[in-house]
């Protein structure tokens, strides 16, 4: 079947030669998904599986059965390298295994290919039992989706989490905007209950002005730092003086009323440019400013990237507590661009490290196994990082059980930046020396180590001073107190194995404590 249609209608076919490729595991609905997002964009659905049967003229599985499984693939690229090199404009579903070729992944290159995830025990369900030859034991099918993971991940310009024909027509304007965005920029699809949005990672998405969404005005917040290094265009600009301080009800009331000013409506978009001060200020402005308008987070320190940009936490400070007025409010897209951390001052970006090292530990896996091996955060580790914490989220959006996990490192953290009166540490490194804390508290000893020599490297404290040990007892106590009694402390069992609501003694508090005592 070839495809007919008008190359100008999928995302990035001003060359007129893309196509929508979309690649997942056996049962992740790619079929499904091509025939919905075609109907949608009024083009055509191509399934690679279904023009395999018809030139075989017979089932796949009687084929692979017969022939075995090297002739199988054979007849499989030959089919789908010349479907892809004929699809422009259409919208095609590959199968699964296809993309195992060498020859199919250049091919891919040069067309928009969306992964679609699938949790292994559904796609299980879905495509056992239908005598499918790699569906019959599922110990090996597991394994195999376990395997291919990487090979898909490697293709992917854009990740769909599992979601049916809800997400991809949902993701699909997103989908196309992938084309104005710069080479090699890549989404995710990101899920909560309360809403799901894009977030583009892209080297260099600030400088091309790649703007997302497109319809409303647009008002810039940012700080004058930022705003020096990263001008980002905008219908309003208004640029706040940086730091900590300046996340009170004070500014957010300056932002709210500038906006009220300039006349925003609640079809237009607040567009956070910044580090998490400006994300969770104006974050919380696009909340309450009209009851809720939409608003865009662009982070800029490596903090913001891989955590404070997501999940929809925002809020600012009271001289009471830290981030005591707040909301929950959705992004309605995250546009992060890893070339504005080159502007960031080197000790930024060491503290924003301990988040890395926190959500890799927290995730496991590839990203635990990269992040181990030191070396600058790239595009990779980044888009890692966020997909952890989104995945945290999407379980646990309000903070229930599951996102406290994210708090790794944060009893001890906190009480550390509590105890010296968040003038000594930056929340990072405070958390870096909880993080030390926490797996003690694990009783994980070579884990311990092994994280405080990726701390050091980048020059990163891993004991404190400036308060007692009792000083930070105190405070750890009294966060004990407000949860209830119970105290918060997450720890971990191993990588990707970090669990929270965890008792711990006081004799075993004090001696990690007394550990990270620098005097
Ligand atoms: N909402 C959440 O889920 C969440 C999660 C973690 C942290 N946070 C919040 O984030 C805040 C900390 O964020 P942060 O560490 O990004 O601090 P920040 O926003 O204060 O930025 C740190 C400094 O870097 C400067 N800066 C930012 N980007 C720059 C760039 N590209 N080049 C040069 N300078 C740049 C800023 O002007 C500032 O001086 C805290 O208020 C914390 O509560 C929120």
């Amino acid at each position: 079947m070839e495809a007919r249609v008008a190359a100008d209608q999928v995302p990035g076919a001003r060359a007129g030669e893309r196509a929508l490729v979309l690649v997942g595991f056996m049962g992740a609905g790619k079929s499904t998904a091509a025939r919905t997002a075609a109907a949608e964009l009024g083009v055509e659905a191509v399934d690679s599986d279904r023009e395999l049967e018809r030139r075989l003229g017979e089932p796949i599985q009687s084929f692979f059965e017969r022939e075995g499984e090297a002739a199988f693939r054979a007849r499989e690229e030959e089919v789908v390298l010349e479907l892809l090199a004929g699809a422009r404009g259409a919208v095609v579903a590959l199968g699964g295994g296809s993309v195992q070729s060498e020859a199919v992944r250049d091919a891919l290159r040069v067309h928009t290919v969306v992964q679609l995830e699938v949790d292994p025990v559904d796609a299980w369900r879905r495509a056992s039992g239908g005598g499918r030859p790699l569906a019959r034991d599922q110990g090996r099918f597991e394994q195999l989706h376990r395997d291919r993971q990487p090979v898909y991940a490697a293709v992917a310009d854009a990740v769909l989490p599992p979601g049916g024909r809800d997400a991809i027509r949902a993701a699909l304007p997103a989908l196309m905007a992938l084309a104005e965005a710069p080479e090699g920029t890549r989404l995710v699809w990101a899920g909560s209950a309360s809403g799901a949005y894009p977030v583009f990672f892209g080297h260099g998405l600030i400088a091309s002005g790649f703007a997302y969404p497109a319809e409303g005005r647009r008002f810039v917040v940012t700080d004058s730092n930022v705003a020096r290094h990263h001008p980002v265009d905008g219908q309003e600009r208004m640029a706040i003086e940086p730091g900590e301080e300046r996340k009170t009800l004070a500014a957010a009331e300056d932002v709210l009323r500038w906006l009220a000013r300039s006349g925003a409506e609640r079809g237009d978009l607040v567009v956070a440019v910044g580090g998490g001060v400006v994300g969770d200020l104006a974050g919380f402005c696009a909340a309450v400013y009209q009851r809720g308008m939409r608003h865009v987070q662009v982070p800029t320190t490596l903090v913001a990237q891989v955590d404070s940009a997501y999940g929809g936490k925002t809020g600012v400070d009271l001289p009471e507590g830290k981030n005591y007025a707040g909301a929950y409010h959705q992004p309605a897209a995250v546009l992060c661009d890893p070339a504005a951390l080159a502007t960031l001052e080197p000790a930024e970006l060491a503290a924003g490290h301990v988040e890395v090292v926190k959500t890799a530990l927290i995730a496991g896996g590839p990203l635990w196994a990269r992040v181990r091996q030191g070396g600058e955060p790239d595009l990779d580790t980044i888009m890692g990082c966020a997909r952890t914490k989104l995945a945290v989220v999407a379980e646990d959006e309000r903070d229930a059980g599951r996102r406290q996990v994210l708090n790794l490192g944060h009893t001890v953290g906190h009480a550390i930046e509590s105890a010296t009166s968040y003038a000594r540490y930056r929340h990072g490194e405070a958390v870096g020396i909880g993080l030390l804390a926490a797996l003690r508290l694990s009783g994980r000893d070579a884990l311990r180590t092994e994280v405080s020599e990726l701390l050091a490297a980048r020059g990163l404290p891993l004991t404190f001073e400036g308060a007692t040990v009792d000083d930070v007892i105190a405070l750890v106590e009294r966060d004990k107190k407000r949860a209830g009694g119970r105290v918060p402390f997450v720890l971990v069992e191993a990588p990707g194995e970090v669990t929270p609501g965890h008792h711990v003694d006081a004799d075993q508090l004090r001696a990690a404590v007394e550990e990270v005592h620098g005097g």
